[in-house]
């Protein structure tokens, strides 16, 4: 597969369409307009402090009176037991792992994403289809195609980027869980050990999320902070948009 030098296609994902509805050919069976609930997510690379982030930013909403669902890569119901077989026997390629992907996002979309927004819900998402293409784009996935594959999902109205460089990364991964086999991007062949891959993948990586934060329009934190450095910033900023959003079907104590 090649690279495409005009990424953005017509059909896929741009930063130009407006948060909530789809980025490029819909669901033909399900039209999403006018829906009271927003799409927040939070992207960054492994290991960088998305969960931390989320979950103090959930308990800071719930507090308020909003509903929150949290969804997060891999974790449909469908997909994940395939996903995890794919990887754990080391079957994937560079089309079945993107397509896998994409079924977990679009399972997730119809089964979770969708309801919760039109029940007026706030999604924390783990992740989001920037992650996949980061991913495919370093391995070579024409990225051109990959943004018409993701052109079903809905633009999200918030897309914070936890920006960090490979050297603190290496130093919050080894603190907390250790290196695993593909976040350290083994099935590139990129360094002789565990480490040296690591590094070399989560170079190219946060490289990669760099461009399509820039692409995008996402809204970059500086993940070296402190936890509560990072969170204060994070509520200020969503705060401020949900004010601003003033959704009379959502919001504090709604319904
Ligand atoms: N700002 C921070 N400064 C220092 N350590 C942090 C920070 N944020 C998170 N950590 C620590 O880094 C580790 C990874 O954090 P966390 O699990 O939130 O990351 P993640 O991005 O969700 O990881 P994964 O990719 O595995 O899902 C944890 O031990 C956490 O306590
Ligand atoms: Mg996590």
């Amino acid at each position: 597969m090649t690279d495409n030098p005009n990424p953005t296609s017509d059909a896929g994902p741009s930063s130009i369409v407006e948060p909530g509805s789809y980025y490029g050919y819909p669901l033909p069976y399900l039209s999403i307009g006018g829906y009271p609930g927003k799409i927040i997510a939070i992207e960054g690379s492994d290991g960088v402090g998305r969960s931390t982030q989320i979950a103090l930013l959930r308990e800071w909403l719930e507090v308020q009176g909003y509903g929150v669902i949290e969804t997060g890569w891999t974790r449909s119901s469908l997909m994940q037991p395939t996903i995890d077989l794919a990887k754990s026997s080391n079957t994937l390629n560079k089309l079945t792992f993107v397509l896998l992907y994409a079924t977990d996002f679009a399972d997730r979309l119809e089964k979770e994403i969708i309801p919760a927004l039109k029940a007026g819900f706030i999604v924390l998402s783990d992740r989001y289809i920037f992650t996949a293409m980061a991913r495919a784009g370093i391995r070579g996935v024409d990225r051109g195609w990959i943004r018409s594959l993701y052109g079903f999902a809905i633009a999200p109205h918030l897309v914070f980027y936890l920006k960090i460089d490979v050297d603190t990364l290496i130093r919050r991964v080894l603190e907390s869980r250790g290196m695993n086999y593909w976040e350290s991007g083994m099935d590139m062949k990129l360094g002789d050990d565990i480490y040296d891959s690591f590094r070399a993948y989560q170079r190219q990586l946060l490289k990669e999320y760099q461009s399509l934060a820039d692409e995008f329009g996402f809204r970059t934190l500086d993940a070296r902070k402190k936890v509560h450095v990072i969170q204060d910033e994070l509520r200020r900023q969503v705060g401020e948009f949900l004010t601003a959003s003033d959704t009379p079907s959502m919001g504090p104590l709604a319904g």
